[in-house]
């Protein structure tokens, strides 16, 4: 418990306590929804105080607020619908924009997550490998920033792709002009990602090559189809890794976790003179981006 309240202080001092959604995350080891400083969510919803917090495991953040009350929501009324499940994320206001919401509509989540688990729920999922699929209120968070990054014909990398899912919702998004580039360094995932594409809406695109799934260590991005429009890093990185800096286009966009037990999701923005912009959207709880070996024995 004196660790709770430590990090209940820190994270008090970090200013990410009162307001409504999120401390957005991905993880199974820290399920604690808190804060966020986006603006577009903040009108929509009453502040929450940190007395949400429960600390059911002292290393490890748990609790609820308003997306447990809509996970409630959820299950009490039954909904068993993707589509459904997009409406409730614009109902809290997670989602705000029609193209977000289209294209999580278009690209089923059940297809995605592991067979037997409940696709629908807010949470993020265990698919193996000591990876999981991030929560449906994360991959909406990060589709919005980069939404103006991933127009038709724009090149797009998603690092960490897992289960494909985003890389899919990134290749409807730019089109067959465009390019989709998901990298995975357990191969097992690229494979099951593979199948999770091909049953989706964006099969198509797998098949005709703008769309595509690699074994790699996204920490040196994928050189091949760079400069990218937008770059996503679906895991957590002590820093940010300098090929990906590099990766990026001019008025190319990243959004990648950085931190170790506290993470923030950082807007990183190369500027059309080249420079460089980095900016904190919100505190989150990623998986770490790290070697192969390191993940497989448990980080
Ligand atoms: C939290 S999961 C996110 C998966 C994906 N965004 C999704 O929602 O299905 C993070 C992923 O990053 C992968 N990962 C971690 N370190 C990596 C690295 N160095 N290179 C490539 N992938 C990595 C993990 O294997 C895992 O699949």
């Amino acid at each position: 418990m004196m660790i709770g309240k430590k990090i209940v202080e820190s994270v008090r001092k970090r200013k990410v306590a009162m307001n409504p959604v999120v401390l957005a995350y991905d993880s199974f080891r820290v399920s604690c929804y808190a804060t966020t400083t986006r603006t577009s969510c903040q009108h929509h919803h009453r502040p929450v105080s940190l007395s949400v917090f429960q600390f059911q495991n002292p290393n490890f953040l748990t609790g609820n607020t308003i997306f447990l009350k809509m996970q409630r929501f959820c299950s009490v009324s039954g909904i068993s619908k993707n589509k459904a499940m997009v409406e409730s994320l614009q109902h809290f206001g997670v989602i705000t924009s029609s193209k977000v919401s289209q294209v999580m509509e278009t690209v089923d989540r059940a297809l995605f997550v592991p067979t037997g688990s409940s696709p629908y729920d807010d949470s993020p999922m265990a698919i193996g490998y000591n990876a999981t699929i991030s929560a449906p209120h994360m991959h909406a968070t990060c589709l919005h920033l980069l939404e103006d990054n991933l127009q038709p014909g724009m090149h797009a990398l998603d690092i960490g792709s897992g289960t494909g899912y985003l890389t899919a919702c990134f290749a409807l998004m730019v089109g067959p002009q465009g390019c989709a580039v998901g990298v995975e360094h357990i191969p097992e995932l690229v494979s099951l990602a593979k199948e999770n594409i091909q049953k989706s809406a964006a099969a198509t695109q797998f098949k005709d090559g703008s769309l595509s799934v690699h074994v790699g260590d996204g920490r040196e991005g994928w050189p091949e189809f760079a400069p990218y429009d937008a770059i996503h890093v679906g895991a957590a990185a002590p820093e940010i890794p300098q090929p990906l800096i590099d990766q990026l286009k001019p008025g190319g966009r990243m959004v990648i976790p950085v931190g170790n037990i506290f993470q923030d999701l950082k807007v990183v923005d190369r500027n059309s003179d080249g420079s460089i912009s980095v900016r904190t959207e919100t505190s989150v709880r990623y998986v770490p981006l790290t070697s192969r070996e390191a993940q497989l024995r448990g980080y």
